[in-house]
C-alpha cells in the first residue's frame, strides 16, 4: 500500500518556490544520512523559521535503509511540531526530496514511500532521452501531488553515487523547450558549481557563471532554478581537519557572496551536502584527538551536531536568505497553493 507524503507531514516544493521567487531567496536543500545531521538541519531551520528541503540521495537510502530514512524524516516533522508548540513559535514547511534520482523506478519507489518531491537526473543522457525519462517521472509524480526537478547541463565533481567527468554548462538555448516538453516544476542547471570539496583548481579564481544564470532567467522568467554543488567548503573546518590528523588539500568551494547573489535571482533551491560533512568531520576529529579516552558516541556526535546546527543557522541567515520565511509559506500552503 503506497504511503502519501501528506500522511507523513511533508509538503511538496510548490508553495516553497512561489515564496522563494517572490521573496528573492533560496530554500535550503540539505542532505542527510543519519540522525545527528537530520536533527541539526530541522532544528536550525525551526530556530531560523526557514522552510527546508530534506534531501536523500540513492547512496543515503542504501546506507541508512530506505524505510528507516523516510520514517526518520517523518519523526523529524513530528519533533519540529512538538518543539514549535513548546516554544510557542510557528511550524515550518518540510519537504522530503530524492536527490539525483537515476531511474523512473527509483523515483516511483520514493513517491510510493512518502517523498513529496523527486529529482530525475537525466543530465548525462542524450537530450531526447533526458526529455523522455523526465516526462515519465512527471507522469507518475504529478497525479500524486509530488513535484519534480529535472537537470540540463553536466556538473563536474565526484561523489559516491554521482560521478561526472567533464562538465558542460547548461545551454540557455535548450531550457525553454526542456521545461515545456517535460512539465518539470524546477530545473537544475550547470553554471560552474560542482559536487564535493574540490570545486576549483589551486590558484583558480572561484567563480560561477552568473551571466549564464541571468540568460537562463531571461529565457524562462519566473521559473524555479536549482543550484547543485553549492557548498562553500569552510576553510576553518578544513584547517581543523588537517590539524587533527586529516588530509584535505586545496579544497575550494563556492564563495558565499556569489550564492547570495544567485539566491536573489530565480534560484529557488540551493543544494548543500559537503559543508555538513566537513563541519561534522572537523568536530569529530577535534573531539577524538583531544579526548583519546572518550568512547561514548554521544560525547563526540553531540558536539558535531552542535557545530552543524550553527552552520545551518548561519547559511539560512546570511547566504540563502531563507530565515524568517516559513510563516508566509505556511500561509500559502493553507491558502491551497499546491500543484
Ligand atoms: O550531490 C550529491 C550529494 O552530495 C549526495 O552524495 O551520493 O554521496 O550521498 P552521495
Ligand atoms: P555539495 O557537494 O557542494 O555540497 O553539493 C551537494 C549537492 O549538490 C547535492 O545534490
Ligand atoms: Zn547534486
Amino acid at each position: 500500500m503506497p504511503i502519501t507524503y501528506t500522511s507523513l507531514g511533508f509538503v511538496n516544493t510548490g508553495a516553497m518556490f512561489v515564496g522563494a521567487m517572490r521573496g528573492g531567496y533560496a530554500v535550503p536543500a540539505y542532505n542527510f544520512n543519519n540522525m545527528e545531521q537530520l536533527q541539526a538541519i530541522v532544528m536550525a531551520c525551526l530556530d531560523t523559521q526557514s522552510p527546508v528541503i530534506l534531501q536523500v540521495s540513492k547512496g543515503a537510502r542504501d546506507y541508512a535503509d530506505r524505510t528507516l530514512l523516510t520514517r526518520m524524516g517523518q519523526g523529524a516533522v513530528e519533533m519540529m511540531k512538538r518543539v514549535a508548540g513548546e516554544r510557542g513559535v510557528g511550524e515550518i514547511p518540510i519537504a522530503l526530496h530524492l536527490d539525483h534520482g537515476d531511474s523512473v523506478a527509483l523515483c516511483v519507489s520514493c513517491i510510493d514511500t512518502g517523498f513529496s518531491s523527486v529529482m530525475i537526473d537525466g543530465s548525462h543522457l542524450a537530450s531526447a532521452d533526458n526529455v523522455a525519462v523526465t516526462q515519465a517521472v512527471v507522469a507518475c509524480a504529478h497525479p500524486r501531488g509530488v513535484t519534480v526537478e529535472g537537470e540540463l547541463g553536466i556538473l563536474a565533481g565526484v561523489e559516491d553515487e554521482v560521478a561526472a567527468g567533464e562538465h558542460t554548462y547548461t545551454s540557455p538555448d535548450e531550457v525553454e523547450e526542456f521545461v515545456e516538453r517535460t512539465g518539470v516544476d524546477s530545473l537544475a542547471i550547470s553554471i560552474g558549481t560542482s559536487h564535493g570539496a574540490y570545486k576549483f583548481k589551486a590558484g583558480q579564481k572561484p567563480e560561477i557563471r552568473l551571466d549564464i544564470l541571468h540568460e537562463i532567467e531571461r529565457r524562462i522568467p519566473g521559473f524555479p532554478i536549482v543550484l547543485h554543488g553549492s557548498s562553500s567548503i569552510p576553510p576553518d573546518a578544513v584547517a581543523a581537519i588537517n590539524r587533527y590528523g586529516g588530509r584535505m588539500k586545496d579544497s575550494i568551494g563556492i564563495p558565499e557572496s556569489q550564492l547570495r547573489e544567485a539566491a536573489r535571482s530565480s534560484v529557488c533551491k540551493i543544494n548543500i551536502d559537503s559543508d555538513g560533512r566537513i563541519v561534522m568531520t572537523a568536530k569529530l576529529r577535534e573531539i577524538l584527538a583531544l579526548n583519546p579516552q572518550e568512547f561514548d558516541p554521544r560525547k563526540y556526535l553531540g558536539p558535531a551536531r552542535e557545530a552543524l546546527l550553527a552552520m545551518y543557522r548561519e547559511k539560512n541567515h546570511s547566504v540563502l536568505g531563507s530565515a524568517g520565511r516559513a510563516p508566509e509559506i505556511m500561509r500559502e500552503i493553507s491558502d491551497g497553493c499546491r500543484l
